[in-house]
């Protein structure tokens, strides 16, 4: 904990020097800036001293919790034996052994790892091999990508292209061309004519409609000219979007109709978030290239994965055919021995089956904030939720912008970190609550983000 003369300076220094990600910088004129100092397990303390259960990973990332000696340990030892060497041209052990431990879990023919630093860049890679493939095996015309509306894909200048959140975009236009967005699968908001005549929306026959929407872009596109769809396996932006029953089976006939790749964007979802390694998994779907970071290394050091298909991999296989790319720091020595670490305490705790056993009860604790009268839809899978925020629940009417100004950046994201409760609210799509809370939590933990959801929530009812 830091004294008042420390907590000072460090206050002053933040409000000197630091630009803070995505942080409306002006907030904190006057206000502290939140300072975390340390963690241990599922919980994280600030420079007061302040205690916060970490409802949101870190940022999705820390599946494993925080203050593990083991990981901090493999981290040490690497970085003694041999801090850094890159990918090109050369390998490293704890590379080899993590491209191969991934290629073993990673679903179908996925063989082939090209490490990146970051969630971002392994996007940015994904549709760069896109566009150099098609171009390999004469297709050179393909190089357009689809994408779904509000889902957030990174921030590069080809990864925020291919992100479907308007608002990020423009002030950054023009980005990359070619990509274009087709309907998500919130079912919560489903368009009204897929209702049948009791006003419910069937899941499959939702599913198959969002996923043929797919195919409409690819012929109002050209289908020669479209290279690859990128879809979380869960959508996160917007509040955690499961795709509904045979979405992604749907969507895979399409891309092989079409022979446009399936690339699953799991930044999230990889690495045991949906109590899998894959969500491709979970819902039984094979993609052509998997994206990934975050959880990969439970945030002990910075890695990001793309994983790709023998086919995808085999004009680079001969002669002199190069992919003319690459990152510094892809594939940190450090960051994968840290991973491997991590899967090894993965198997060694039994992580994913954890996950499975209790994410119906983790489910089941949240739905009990159904009963208050501004929590419109909750909604997840695994230990990925998102809770829908709405102004009056029998319409499902959401808060307009001034509202959502008020509620969620004047109201509750200070008043849930108050409430010693680390979690997202977010409203670049509808206004939500996101959590993604460390893999390793149980019952208590559930209970005590639900207790200080309910008492936040109701307090924000009364503001309204
Ligand atoms: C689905 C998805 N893709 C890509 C990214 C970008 O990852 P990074 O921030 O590591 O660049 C994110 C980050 O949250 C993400 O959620």
């Amino acid at each position: 904990m830091y004294d008042d003369a420390a907590h000072g300076a460090l206050q002053q220094s933040a409000r000197d020097h630091l630009w803070m990600h995505f942080t409306r910088m002006s907030s904190y004129d006057t206000a502290d800036v939140p300072v975390i100092v340390r963690g241990e397990g599922a919980y994280v303390w600030d420079s007061r001293g302040r205690k916060y259960l970490d409802a949101l990973g870190g940022l999705f990332v820390s599946q494993l919790g925080h203050g593990r000696t083991d990981l901090a340990e493999a981290a040490a030892k690497q970085a003694a034996e041999l801090a850094f060497f890159p990918l090109w041209s050369y390998a490293h052990p704890t590379a080899i052994e993590l491209a191969e431990k991934i290629a073993g879990y990673a679903p179908g023919d996925l063989n082939r790892v090209f490490f990146t630093s970051g969630g971002g860049e392994a996007v940015e890679s994904a549709w760069k091999l896109a566009k150099n493939y098609f171009k390999l095996v004469g297709k050179p015309m393909k190089h357009k990508v689809i994408s779904r509306a509000i889902a957030y894909h990174g921030t590069t200048a080809g990864a925020l292209s291919i992100t479907g959140l308007p608002g990020l975009k423009q002030q950054f236009e023009p980005l990359v061309p070619s990509t274009f967005r087709v309907p998500n699968t919130n079912i919560y908001r489903a368009p009204s004519f897929l209702a049948g005549a009791d006003g419910t929306v069937d899941p499959e026959t939702f599913g198959r409609w969002a996923a043929d929407q797919v195919a409409v872009a690819i012929e109002a596109e050209g289908p020669d000219t479209v290279a690859a769809v990128f879809l979380e396996p869960v959508q996160n932006a917007g509040g955690c979007f499961p795709p509904p029953p045979g979405y992604f089976q749907r969507v895979r006939e399409i891309c092989d109709e079409y022979d446009v790749l399936l690339v699953s964007d799991e930044v999230i979802c990889a690495y045991g978030r949906l109590g899998h390694m894959f969500g491709a998994e979970r819902y039984g779907y094979q993609p052509d290239i998997i994206t990934s970071a975050k959880g990969i290394t439970s945030g002990y050091a910075p890695l990001g994965a793309m994983i790709v298909s023998d086919r995808l991999y085999e004009p680079f296989a001969h002669g002199t055919e190069t992919f003319l790319h690459g990152y510094t720091f892809g594939g940190h020595p450090v960051s994968t021995a840290v991973a491997l670490k991590n899967f090894e305490v993965f198997e060694d705790e039994k992580v994913l089956e954890g996950v499975r056993e209790r994410e119906g009860a983790f489910r089941g604790t949240l739905e009990k904030l159904l009963d208050l009268p501004i929590v419109g839809d909750v909604r997840g899978d695994g230990y990925f939720y998102g809770i829908e925020l709405v102004k009056d629940k029998s319409t499902k009417e959401s808060f307009d912008e001034a509202e959502s100004e008020r509620l969620l950046r004047g109201f509750l994201s200070k008043a849930l970190f108050d409430a010693g409760l680390y979690c997202r609210a977010d409203d670049r799509g509808d206004p939500v609550i996101q959590l993604s809370p460390p893999l390793v939590c149980d019952q208590a933990h559930f209970d005590e983000i639900e207790e200080k959801l309910r008492s936040v929530l109701t307090e924000a009812v009364a503001l309204l």
